[in-house]
């Protein structure tokens, strides 16, 4: 995975193909979290219902899984649905759960042919038993593969994922003293894998909306006024690009600039 992986995928002479060009590989950010938000404006513009909002983001989802994947980034996480999001007319919230099934269906080979592991983070329990009957599925079948971890944030919220994690800590009998921060993102849905080190929102919202909340400590925020159905590739190496221009000081201070004339 690399340049070239990403260069046989983009059309040539696009903006994504030019600015891949500039990505500097040694420096990736090994995990990418990204709010997809704004379908609902993106849909009311067009005066179309919400749900064609989320209908049109799914071509987003393919472009960001396929270009993050094809860079040679670790994990990539989407919020796809919160546990807030149940308030939402419960047409909306149908459309949105055919959407994803629809989306499994249909993206099943292309993430094998990409050895991609989709894994689930949020509580499955709550969803329907065919949503959930096509989430194991691809689990499943996805579970060999070596390559990205494909996170799909389903029925997430970052409160209740740090809750349900202290409520296994307390049922495994851990002794408090020996409860550290490594041991406790263990307990974790993103058990093993490293933290976010570039977060995406799109729509211009400055907002964390009960996303990764303990895993996002110190990633890097990247916001961008896209809506979430215009967003491709191209914006993804922006933001691969800007991150990689940030200076992460992780709360220390600034490597010192070396004396000139000693
Ligand atoms: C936020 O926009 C978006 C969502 C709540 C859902 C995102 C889901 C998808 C794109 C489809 C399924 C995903 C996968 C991974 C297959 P919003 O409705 O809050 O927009 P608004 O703020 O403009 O109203």
């Amino acid at each position: 995975m690399g340049l070239h992986d990403v260069l046989a995928w983009a059309p040539a002479e696009s903006v994504a193909a030019r600015l891949v060009r500039q990505v500097d590989f040694g420096r990736l950010p090994a995990h990418i979290a990204v709010i997809m938000d704004g379908n609902g404006r993106w849909a009311a513009r067009r005066r179309l219902p919400r749900v064609e909002g989320h209908r049109a983001g799914i071509d987003s989802v393919r472009d960001s899984v396929e270009v993050c994947a094809r860079l040679g980034i670790d994990v990539l996480t989407l919020y796809a649905f919160s546990v807030e999001n149940w308030k939402r007319p419960p047409a909306e919230v149908r459309g949105l759960m055919g959407l994803l099934k629809r989306y499994l269906r249909l993206e099943l080979a292309t993430l094998m042919e990409n050895d991609i592991r989709l894994q689930v983070i949020g509580s499955e329990e709550e969803l329907a038993p065919d949503v959930r009957g096509e989430l194991d599925a691809a689990q499943e079948r996805t579970g060999g593969n070596t390559g990205m971890v494909f996170n799909i944030a389903l029925n997430y919220g970052g409160r209740a994922e740090i809750v349900a994690a202290a409520r296994r800590a307390l049922r495994a009998g851990v002794d408090p003293d020996e409860l550290d921060e490594a041991r406790f993102a263990g307990l974790l849905y993103t058990a093993g894998q490293p933290d976010p080190d570039l977060l995406i929102r799109t729509s211009g919202e400055m907002r964390i909306s009960n996303f990764l909340l303990w895993q996002i400590a110190y990633s890097e925020i990247w916001v961008t006024d896209t809506y979430w159905p215009d967003f491709r590739a191209r914006h993804l190496l922006e933001a691969v690009l800007a991150y990689q221009k940030r200076d992460r000081r992780y709360g220390g201070i600034e490597q010192e600039p070396a004396i000139v004339g000693r």
